[in-house]
């Protein structure tokens, strides 16, 4: 159960990155060119938005399982840098960026003028993704 939870969380990382980054990437392309904002736009942001709400459930059952999450959380593990990273900030930081990224489809789908649609997307994605690459476990991952 840990290492496929494991697996599956480090393998969609890769996923949620591309997926964020290219629906930033369309969004700005769509605003720069002052297209209208099209259902193709909407499912791009909807795929980003996807992926996070599916790694974010995956973060909080291994959060329960693995020796670095609940288990390993204590008042003296608090000095100790890298495990305070995974038993506190990653999730902590993690859960925000995903309200951020969901803040940002919603926001966008209930909108109707185009400008605006795509403002929300650049703008929580962005803020998302800012979020994400702060507290990754980077020499965990790679
Ligand atoms: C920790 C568990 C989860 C929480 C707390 C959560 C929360 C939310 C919230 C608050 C929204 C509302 C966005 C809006 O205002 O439109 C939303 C939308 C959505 N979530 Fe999740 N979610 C979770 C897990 C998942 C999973 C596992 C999937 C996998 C398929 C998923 C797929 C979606 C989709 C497709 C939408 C957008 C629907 C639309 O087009 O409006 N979520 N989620
Ligand atoms: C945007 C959402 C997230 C991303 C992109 C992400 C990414 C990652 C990555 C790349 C790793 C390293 C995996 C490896 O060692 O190969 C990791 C580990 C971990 N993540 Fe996340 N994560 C997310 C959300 C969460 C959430 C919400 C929680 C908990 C509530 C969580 C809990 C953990 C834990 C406990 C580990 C350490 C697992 C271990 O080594 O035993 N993650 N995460």
């Amino acid at each position: 159960m840990y290492t496929g939870l494991l697996h599956a969380h480090s393998g969609l990382a890769y996923v949620l990155l591309a997926a964020i980054i290219f629906a930033i990437v369309y969004t700005l392309i769509g605003f720069i060119g002052n297209k209208p904002f099209t259902e193709g736009n909407r499912k791009v942001a909807l795929i980003g938005l996807i992926a996070t709400h599916i790694q974010v459930l995956i973060g909080l059952i291994l959060y329960f399982v693995s020796p670095y999450g609940i288990s390993n959380f204590s008042g003296g593990n608090m000095k100790d840098g890298s495990a305070r990273l995974l038993m506190l900030e990653h999730p902590l930081t993690m859960i925000i960026a995903a309200v951020l990224v969901t803040i940002g489809y919603s926001k966008a789908k209930k909108l109707t003028d185009s400008n605006a649609r795509y403002k929300k997307i650049l703008i929580f994605f962005t803020l998302g993704l800012i979020f994400i690459l702060c507290r990754l476990p980077w020499s965990n991952w790679l």
